[in-house]
């Protein structure tokens, strides 16, 4: 975090480690409203301002899961790394009083009128114990949710700031930015398998998926989507998405290209086409597709120089992974090709400089910027267990080269033969 290294705490039975020793109204007061046994506030990283809405038959289940379902484990928890003042613990209980809602508000608020039981347990799911605004909405100066539920306002889900350098984009009804122009069926298949035909979940979306929604029963799951549909967008002046052949016409013409349109032939084009419609679900389109389209393109960057990992989840086992450019492209050529992405196909998002690139290199973690393959030198037979390989190859034939090397001449739409038109939105293809 921003403060220093939190750790999280151990929650199994464990009697030393653990909550082993915790007392049921103990545990509801924790999870509800950030309040440790001992009396000391917990971190608001925990999201109790959104696990106050929880009602107490989900909290008497949770608490005998814990107890009698989780296997005890003697481990002690890392002290945190956060350094004096800001690891006094009274300000928390401050900024408790100040933020979080009491549990009878909570209640009220959860109990609110809605037009169908649906949309009423889609409101539970999303603003309680999924805590989707722990990440999807806007904090404020003292790292406050600016909104907590629907009624508190259009920041409600609008977007959040990055997390880990991952950017939560809008999940209300903006047709470039947000889901506007996603279906009831495109989000559950999201939620459940963590992709879909539009786009996949990447960076922490990935282990929210990964570990938390894929689980969740089919009737859960369209609740939470119809709920979200609902939310108007934030945005009134976006305008739909509508795709733009220039660039694929540019890009199979080959010739003079810009830096950004080579770049992307030489490193991306192999798996998300000259057309950017990717070959969804397995490789995501980049053509109109609200992450790319974020005002603010950290997460764009950060795939680009670490790449990231789609986990398998029971829908959809099988893994795909992106490999990271960090140790490939420089940050103007990081730069340059995100830039080209989020300007073509119809795509209009602002340009992304060298310096933005530079501090964002600079914050990810020496760990993050391993967890990227190293890239390979010679065309190398494929991994076990690495991606498949698309049918254009240009990019593991091109490795040894700079990035900078033109584009071969005679790239020709191959894939095209092979895959017909899997993004729905590509006319043009
Ligand atoms: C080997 C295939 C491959 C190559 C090459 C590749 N990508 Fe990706 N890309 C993927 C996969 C797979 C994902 C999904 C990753 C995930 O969900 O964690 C992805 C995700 C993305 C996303 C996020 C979109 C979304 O909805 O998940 C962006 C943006 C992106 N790639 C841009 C690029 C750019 C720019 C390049 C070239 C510099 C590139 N990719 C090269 C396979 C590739
Ligand atoms: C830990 C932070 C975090 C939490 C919690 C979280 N998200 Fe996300 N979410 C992200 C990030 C970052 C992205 C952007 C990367 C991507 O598209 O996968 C994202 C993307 C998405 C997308 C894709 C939107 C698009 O335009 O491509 C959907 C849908 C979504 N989240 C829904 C949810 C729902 C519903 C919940 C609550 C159950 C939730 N998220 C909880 C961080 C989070």
């Amino acid at each position: 975090m921003p403060i220093g290294t939190l750790y999280s705490s151990n929650i199994t039975p464990d009697k030393t480690n653990g909550i082993g020793n915790w007392t049921e109204a103990q545990f509801v007061r924790a999870i509800r409203e950030g309040v440790r046994p001992d009396g000391a506030a917990l971190y608001p990283a925990m999201p109790f301002p959104s696990y106050a809405r929880m009602t107490d038959e989900d909290l008497h289940a949770l608490y005998a899961y814990f107890m009698h379902g989780v296997q005890p484990v003697a481990q002690a928890v890392r002290p945190n790394g956060i350094p004096w003042p800001l690891s006094m613990r009274f300000p928390l209980t401050v900024w408790r009083w100040v933020f979080a809602p009491s549990p009878e508000s909570a209640r009220k608020s959860a109990e609110r009128s809605f037009p169908t039981p649906e949309l009423a347990r889609g409101a539970y799911l999303v603003e309680g114990p999924g805590h989707c605004g722990a990440c999807h909405t806007k904090r404020g100066l003292a790292m406050q949710e600016t909104a907590l539920t629907a009624e508190d306002g259009p920041q409600y889900l609008a977007g959040g700031a990055a997390v880990d350098g991952w950017t939560p984009p809008s999940l209300r009804g903006e047709p470039r930015t947000g889901l506007g122009a996603w279906s009831v069926a495109d989000l559950t298949a999201f939620l459940r398998t963590g992709r879909n035909m539009r786009g996949s979940a990447f960076g922490n979306m990935d282990t929210a998926v990964h570990h938390g929604t894929q689980y969740l029963t089919d009737d859960d799951l369209t609740a939470m989507a119809r709920y979200l549909k609902a939310l108007p967008a934030a945005n009134k002046a976006e305008q739909n998405w509508q795709t733009d052949p220039a660039a694929t016409r540019a890009l199979r013409a080959g010739g003079k290209l810009t830096n950004g349109q080579r770049l992307y032939l030489d490193n991306c084009a192999a798996c998300h086409r000259s057309t950017g419609a990717g070959y969804a679900p397995a490789f995501p389109p980049l053509a109109g597709n609200p992450v790319v389209m974020n005002a603010a393109p950290d997460s764009l960057i950060h795939i680009v120089l670490t790449g990231a990992t789609l986990h398998g989840t029971q829908g959809a086992p099988s893994s795909f992974t992106m490999p990271g450019f960090g140790n490939r492209l420089s940050d103007a050529q990081v730069a340059a090709v995100v830039t080209f992405i989020r300007h073509a196909w119809g795509n209009d998002a602002s340009a992304v400089s060298t310096m933005n690139v530079a501090r964002l290199r600079k914050q990810l973690t020496p760990s993050t910027m391993q967890s990227a393959p190293p890239t390979p030198v010679d065309p190398a037979p494929a991994q076990p267990g690495s991606a498949p390989q698309p049918p254009e190859q240009d990019v593991s034939q091109d490795t040894s080269k700079p990035a900078t090397t033109p584009a071969p001449t005679g790239h020709q739409p191959s894939e095209d033969a092979l895959h017909s038109a899997p993004h729905p939105a590509m006319k043009a293809n």
